[in-house]
């Protein structure tokens, strides 16, 4: 199995999920403050030079708004520059940064202010994207707008289970709405600082099948909706994969869980190739932003890995133009509702001490990156 000579290999984070310290409506919420997390934002450069030994030659982050931005329209410069450290540290290590700039979390200012229902807030977005534009715009290539904007405002907005948990219909198409338009500014505002930057968004797709009366409706608004409305701005597609969802009578999730994770999450690696093949109409590169497992003992992770990439390469097979993959996540972290407990990591984190432990299917994953940058021009 040989993947294009350019192709992207790393792994992927978020903020809150592995920096430590963060203060934002998460931290505010009853479930979500992460406290120091794995430390990251002090560990970053260790934890990239393990990246680094694992053969990774690309790593996604993001971007934390209420560090930079903590009281409205009062910018840190501080963390800006953190963030441009950061940034180095990975191009130092030969890893191409991919750099999402939101990714679940808001300042509290904004999160008062009614968050993504708010009118203003994609223009508030659009603010604090042009100051991390103009200050960051030689340093990176790639720009991830926002972070899976269906799964946002559906945890959100329709189930309540996130914060801020108002549970709505009309919220949720209200949110969706703004996000959409959030994206559209921050879209322009990034091409309009560096004409050779690549932008695009962290898509959640899940492979849905069965009863059709459920199958269009879900399909549309979870995997349709968002990409319709922003395919004339974008450069690439990020896909973020996890879900199939097997629709039986009129029952969601009626899935057969032969494999699943510690989550309880249904391990089905040939859904990737299904939205993969669904992506192409787009007619746009693809890079895999997240796919990964909670998997404690480390015991499906390398099966999971090789296994999704087989589904991959046949899809480049089929003339589907994916760029990269970065598997969630390079550390265990903070799953948002859930907290510490699943496991994502390729590295292990022991939260007592913060050491890091390399996982034995991150040295699987390592020779299959490694392997196939041998030919790398
Ligand atoms: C994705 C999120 C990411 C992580 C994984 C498990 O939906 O983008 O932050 O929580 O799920």
């Amino acid at each position: 199995m040989k993947f294009p000579n350019n192709f992207l290999w790393g792994a992927a984070t978020s903020s809150h999920q592995v920096e430590g310290g963060n203060v934002n409506d998460w931290s505010e919420w009853k479930k979500g403050d992460a406290g120091r997390a794995c430390d990251h934002y002090h560990r970053f450069e260790q934890d990239f030079d393990l990246a680094k030994s694992l053969g990774h030659n690309a790593h996604h982050f993001s971007i934390e708004w209420s560090r930079i931005e903590p009281k409205e329209g009062k910018i840190n410069q501080n963390e800006i520059e953190h963030y441009r450290q950061v940034i180095r540290a990975l191009r130092q290590r030969g890893l191409e940064p991919f750099v999402t700039l939101w990714h679940f979390t808001l300042p509290t200012w904004l999160a008062k202010k009614g968050g993504w229902l708010n009118p203003k807030a994609p223009y508030y977005f659009d603010r604090y994207v042009k100051i991390i534009a103009e200050n960051l715009f030689n340093e990176v290539k790639f720009w991830i707008t926002i972070n899976e904007p269906n799964v946002y405002a559906l945890n959100s907005y329709l189930r309540d289970v996130w914060p801020p948990q108002k549970k709505s219909a009309a919220k949720y198409l209200k949110v969706l709405k703004n996000l959409v338009k959030a994206h559209q500014l921050a879209y322009r505002a990034l091409r309009l600082v560096d004409l050779d930057c690549q932008v695009g968004v962290a898509k959640n797709q899940t492979f849905f099948e069965g009863n059709l009366l459920l199958k269009y409706p879900a399909n549309y608004f979870h995997n349709q909706y968002f990409l319709e409305r922003i395919k004339n701005s974008q450069d690439f597609i990020g896909l973020n994969y996890y879900f199939h969802n097997r629709i039986k009578g009129f029952k969601f999730n009626h899935n057969s869980n032969e494999e699943f994770s510690d989550l309880g999450w249904e391990i089905y690696p040939e859904g990737i190739y299904r939205v993969l093949k669904d992506l192409k109409k787009y007619n746009k590169p693809i890079y895999i932003t997240e796919n990964g497992l909670a998997d404690k003992d480390d015991a499906k992770r390398e099966k999971f890995i090789k296994e999704h990439l087989t589904w991959i390469w046949r899809a480049i097979q089929e003339k589907i133009d994916v760029r990269g993959y970065f598997h969630w996540s390079l550390l265990d972290n903070f799953e948002w509702d859930k907290g510490f407990w699943p496991r994502f990591g390729l590295i292990e984190v022991d939260y007592q001490t913060m050491a890091r432990k390399i996982r034995p299917s991150a040295k699987i994953y390592a020779r299959i990156c490694k392997e196939n940058q041998l030919f790398a021009p």
